[in-house]
């Protein structure tokens, strides 16, 4: 049995005196949960203050992205051993908005995958394919790339400490969930991917999350698919009661 996941990604929101208030919030609230992980990922200036809320609870902490070295001149970028060091276990990698907005490519997201598990964070790499290719039978084409690509010159043994997030990105931010189906067919295409690189142990141990305009009616139906281990939440994480209620999902109530 895979232990679930659910992760909040604040995105570019947030002051430090807001990012305490909702990391006050999920502690209070959250602090009997010990079955599944709880992640939350605020922007990097509010990660020391969140760290010392989360402190004793069962939420940790990752950070939204980071640099493939670890110091050097290398201006305005962040790397793994500093997230490290502020408390951050995790990191997310390779979200579409980075893919589109900044322009990265798989290489320079496997270069920062490999530097994370280096020092020793654990990467949530995301994939996901936009409308069009999903219109044009590109999907299995497209996550095949970003797989292979993202998980690049990894051996087995380092791929049990990476979870992958399947974020559509024709469902990100819009109101439109991937159905139950839609999003179990990606999923167990992706598991096979990871079968067919590394071996059929790793493939039954690595979580896959699905982001994508998750919310507290849906969380259940998703979460009851096989191949569905977790969930990576935006809009929703930024509000205390729809996150507890995701982080609470009860695979029985599934509609
Ligand atoms: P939404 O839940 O707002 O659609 O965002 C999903 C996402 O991008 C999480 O990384």
């Amino acid at each position: 049995m895979r232990r679930s996941f659910i992760a909040g990604n604040w995105k570019l929101n947030l002051t430090n005196a807001e990012s305490r208030e909702l990391a006050s919030q999920l502690v209070t609230n959250l602090s009997d949960v010990n079955d599944r992980d709880i992640v939350i990922a605020p922007v990097f200036t509010s990660l020391t203050i969140v760290a010392e809320v989360i402190k004793n609870s069962p939420i940790q902490l990752a950070a939204q992205n980071c640099y493939s070295q670890t110091t050097g001149a290398f201006t305005g970028e962040v790397s793994p051993i500093l997230l490290k060091d502020v408390g951050c276990n995790y990191v997310i990698l390779g979200h579409s908005e980075r893919r589109q907005l900044m322009n990265e490519t798989d290489t320079f997201i496997n270069e920062k995958l490999l530097k994370a598990l280096d020092t020793g964070l654990s990467p949530i790499l995301c994939i996901g394919e936009t409308l069009q290719e999903r219109e044009n039978n590109q999907m299995l084409d497209v996550l095949g790339r970003q797989v292979k690509g993202g998980l690049d010159n990894l051996t087995a043994a380092q791929l049990t400490d990476v979870v992958i997030a399947y974020e559509p990105i024709w469902a990100i931010g819009t109101g439109k969930t991937a159905t139950n189906e839609q999003a179990q067919e990606a999923h167990s295409f992706i598991r096979g991917l990871v079968r067919e690189m590394f071996n059929q142990d790793v493939a039954d141990k690595i979580r896959i999350l699905y982001g994508g305009s998750v919310k507290p009616n849906n969380v259940d139906g998703l979460m009851a698919q096989a191949d569905i281990d977790g969930a990576l939440v935006g809009g929703a994480s930024l509000k205390a009661e729809d996150f507890i209620r995701i982080v609470r999902f009860e695979r029985g109530k599934a509609k």
